[in-house]
């Protein structure tokens, strides 16, 4: 049995997350979709509420389940028989920084890292960018799922 980690801070959930996620989940047995707890890194939905918008999105997969972790990826794996991290590539220039994490959890540990090209449509997408829009007023529908929307909408005040 495979069981793979797709990490991220999910600051909020986006339908690129989302893609990269299901896709995952055709390939591998188990996925484990993990929130990094970063203190230092201030976040506009608490961890609780991230981890609460990622199961709801993820409820109609049955082999993906939703964790939280602190410290090092690999060591989140390692404690949960994790072979392997998938992530999600948009573009040339996040293979780069990708790599190189890659080959350093590579160094800590047996852990494989498999890079999944995100789909055209979410080449552009990053949580960053969708709070960025919404804190403006712009129209982020189609980029995450409806119930992300009616929270961005509370939190900036539209609701
Ligand atoms: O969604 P993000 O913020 O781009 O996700 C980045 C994340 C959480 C995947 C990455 O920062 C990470 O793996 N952090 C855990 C700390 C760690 O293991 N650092 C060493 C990386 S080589």
């Amino acid at each position: 049995m495979t069981r793979v980690v797709c990490p991220g801070s999910f600051d909020p959930v986006t339908n690129g997350h989302l893609d990269i996620v299901r896709r995952a989940s055709r390939l591998f047995d188990e996925v484990v979709v993990a929130v990094l707890v970063n203190e230092s890194k201030k976040s506009l939905f608490s961890l609780e509420e991230r981890m609460d918008l990622l199961a709801q999105a993820t409820e109609d997969l049955p082999n993906v389940s939703v964790a939280s972790f602190r410290g090092l990826l690999v060591n989140f794996c390692t404690e949960h028989g994790i072979s392997a991290i998938v992530k999600g590539l948009r573009a040339v220039s996040d293979f780069d920084y990708e790599l190189q994490m890659a080959q350093m959890n590579g160094s800590l540990t047996d852990v494989d890292t498999v890079f999944v090209p995100t789909s055209p449509e979410y080449s552009f997408l990053a949580s960053s960018l969708v709070k960025e829009v919404a804190r403006g007023g712009g129209d982020v529908s189609g980029l995450v799922p409806d119930f992300v929307l009616q929270r961005l909408d509370r939190e900036f005040g539209r609701a």
